[in-house]
C-alpha cells in the first residue's frame, strides 16, 4: 500500500461535521474548490494543538474553512478570511451568519497582496489557500505577519502531484508549479522558520516561526 492510499485508509476522512455538510455539498455543486476531507482533518488537529488567538485566512470562498477554523478553536479566537472575488464572499458572509459562528470572522474582501499589507495585528496561525502561484508573492506578507511561535499552514503544495512529477508540465500550469517549488523552497531554507511537508490532501506545507527558544 502506497503512503496516500495508508494515510486515506486510516484517516476518517469519510467524517465531515454535520453541521457542514450542506455547504460542502453546495460548494462541490457549484464547483468551488475547498480542502479536502483529509486536509481538514489535518487542519483540525493542527488547530486543537495550537489554539491560536488570532487566526488568519488566505481564500475564503464560501467559508467553509473559516467555519472548520471557528469550530475548532477555542471561543475568543479571532479569525480574519481573505477572499478576492466578491460573488463569494458575499455568500460566505451570509453562510457564516447562518451559524453561531459568525462573531469569531472577519471577512476582508479584496486581493491578499493588497489586504495583508494593511492588516495592523500578528497573527499566531495562518492558513494559506488562495491562488496557488501567488503563494510566493504572498510569502514575504505573511511572514511578516506571523508571530514567534506562529504556524504557516499552506494547501495544495504538490498540485495534484505536478510540484514531485519529472513529466514535463503542460504549459498553462508551469508557472504554477514552479511558484510552488520556489514557494516550497523559501519555507524549508528559511532561518526564521521549521517547516516539513506532508502528503495529506493535495500536499500541505507546515512551518513553524521560530522564537526565542527556536
Ligand atoms: C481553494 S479556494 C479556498 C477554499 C476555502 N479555503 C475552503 O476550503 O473552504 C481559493 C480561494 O482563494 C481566492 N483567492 C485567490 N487568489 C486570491 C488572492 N490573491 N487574494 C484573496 N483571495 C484569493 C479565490 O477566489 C478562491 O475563492
Amino acid at each position: 500500500m502506497k503512503f496516500r492510499e495508508l494515510n486515506k485508509y486510516f484517516s476518517k476522512s469519510k467524517y465531515i461535521d454535520s453541521e457542514f455538510r450542506e455547504l460542502e455539498k453546495l460548494c462541490i455543486k457549484d464547483k468551488i474548490p475547498i480542502l479536502d476531507r483529509d486536509a481538514a482533518d489535518f487542519l483540525k488537529l493542527q488547530l486543537k494543538i495550537k489554539q491560536p488567538k488570532r487566526v488568519l485566512e488566505i481564500g475564503t470562498a464560501y467559508g467553509f474553512s473559516a467555519l472548520i477554523t471557528a469550530k475548532n478553536t477555542p471561543r475568543s479566537t479571532e479569525i480574519i478570511t481573505v477572499e478576492i472575488d466578491l460573488e463569494r464572499a458575499e455568500k460566505a458572509k451570509r453562510e457564516i451568519e447562518k451559524t453561531k459562528y459568525n462573531d469569531k470572522i472577519n471577512i476582508k474582501i479584496g486581493n491578499a497582496l493588497d489586504v495583508l499589507m494593511y492588516l495592523n495585528q500578528k497573527f499566531d496561525f495562518i492558513f494559506l489557500d488562495a491562488a496557488k502561484g501567488q503563494y510566493l508573492y504572498l510569502f514575504e506578507y505573511i511572514f511578516e505577519l506571523l508571530e514567534p511561535g506562529g504556524i504557516l499552514l499552506a494547501d495544495n503544495v504538490l498540485y495534484k502531484g505536478k510540484v514531485l512529477s519529472n513529466k514535463k508540465n503542460e504549459h498553462k500550469n508551469r508557472t504554477i508549479v514552479n511558484n510552488l517549488k520556489e514557494y516550497l523552497e523559501i519555507i524549508i531554507n528559511h532561518p526564521q522558520l521549521d517547516s516539513t511537508l506532508v502528503s495529506t490532501g493535495d500536499g500541505m506545507a507546515l512551518s513553524r516561526r521560530k522564537d526565542n527558544n527556536g
